[in-house]
């Protein structure tokens, strides 16, 4: 009898239709594990666009390598494939495709620039579970993807991350990386967690969502709870007990949430026509999405022009909006310096990070919260003027 970790691993992969999923602590444990299997470190660069999470950054540096930040273009925020090819140096290892908010990224362009180069394609897919791109899934295109299952992600083992590949020198690579140097979670996090995922289950509703997000925010700098991030991994350096798997609680409710995951993604995407609509109704000009991308959006991002007065105001009205991303490196209490960030440098990007509020498109988000939610921001800010440019 296979252990349930496996029995994940292989769920997953099966679904996905690849060979080898791995799974992890943490969708970050993720990407450092691809990181490390491609060989990435001190000198290296590590191509991704400046417009994501902080923790994604941390495994590149904590390689000694340095990250490069490419802008991204306003209408799906995806790495603006025009500036991929003057970003590219000697130097440049792997690329990383983040499908931002689940917007599929210009795969045959980034494939075709990076592969002229002989550059490894690793593809972010945290937001982007059951996204394609010319009818395949994101997730198939590159060397490897990794994969996300924090509380608000496409779905959740509290915290939790994969890695997916059709390569089989490169899972070989994770293989005797997690045999030598994969921790166990400890008892004591594992059994919080399990207790956390209870309390989210019964509590976390678009009602709730902000006044449970400020409580476990507080919690989680007592050290009372755990969180997804630790106030160690505001810095690039590696805390001791990074590299660990992933436990058998958080594998048995990810096989609960694989056997919901189609009803899941078919909600998602309907939500997504819905906001389309919604907000079409109410003044937005909602911009056009290639054809070639079907996205299953996590978050339903729209420009707002009063930001801060939105998000602020929003707890207030029992309205659950996210705030991705809030900098460059999300979130705002990154000291940007650190991972060689300067203001101007992704001038799209920063200006998305000043106007893009997102909306719920989970299962416990119905027609009901979308017509509550985008009544709020129509009056609580209005649209961002000059909505699909930059
Ligand atoms: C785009 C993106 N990739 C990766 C991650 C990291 O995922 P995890 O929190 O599971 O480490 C995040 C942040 O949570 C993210 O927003």
């Amino acid at each position: 009898m296979l252990d349930v970790v496996t029995r994940f691993e292989e769920a997953f992969a099966d679904w996905l239709g690849v060979r080898s999923a791995f799974a992890f602590w943490k969708g970050r444990v993720a990407l450092y594990a691809i990181l490390r299997a491609l060989g990435v470190g001190e000198g290296d660069e590590v191509i991704l666009p400046g417009y994501t999470c902080v923790m994604d950054v941390n495994p590149v540096k904590y390689l000694g390598a340095t990250p490069i930040f490419v802008d991204i273009e306003p209408t799906t925020y995806n790495l603006d494939v025009r500036l991929l090819e003057e970003k590219i140096t000697p130097r440049t290892k792997v690329v990383i495709a983040q499908h931002t908010y689940g917007y599929p990224c210009e795969m045959d362009a980034i494939l075709e620039i990076a592969s002229r180069r002989g550059i490894p394609v690793i593809e972010d897919c945290c937001l982007a579970l059951g996204s394609t791109y010319k009818g395949k899934r994101c997730g198939t295109f590159g060397v490897a993807a990794y994969w996300s299952f924090q509380w608000n992600k496409p779905f959740t083992t509290g915290i939790g991350g994969m890695v997916t590949t059709d390569d089989s020198g490169l899972a070989e690579k994770i293989e005797v990386l997690n045999r030598t140097e994969l921790k166990p979670p400890s008892a004591k996090a594992a059994g919080m967690l399990s207790l956390q995922r209870i309390i989210y289950r019964l509590l976390i509703y678009p009602r709730t969502t902000a006044l449970a997000t400020a409580l476990f925010r507080w919690l989680t700098r007592k050290g009372a709870v755990v969180g997804s991030s630790d106030t160690c991994e505001f810095v690039p350096e590696m805390p001791p007990d990074f590299f660990m798997g992933m436990s058998a609680g958080q594998a048995r409710a990810g096989l609960r949430e694989m056997r919901r995951l189609e009803k899941n993604l078919a909600h998602r995407r309907e939500m997504g026509h819905l906001y389309d609509r919604l907000l079409r109704e109410a003044g937005w000009d909602v911009p056009a999405i290639p054809e070639a991308m079907d996205p299953v959006l996590v978050r339903y991002p729209v420009r707002v022009s009063d930001k801060t007065r939105a998000v602020a105001e929003a707890p207030k009205h029992f309205v659950e909006l996210g705030t991705w991303f809030e900098c460059p490196l999300h979130p705002i209490e990154t000291p940007l310096e650190l991972y060689g960030y300067r203001e101007g440098m992704c001038p799209v990007a920063e200006k998305a990070c000043r106007e893009v509020v997102n909306l719920p498109t989970h299962l416990r988000a119905g027609a009901a919260t979308a017509r509550r939610t985008v009544d709020f921001i129509a009056r609580a800010s209005g649209r961002a003027p000059g909505v699909a440019t930059s």
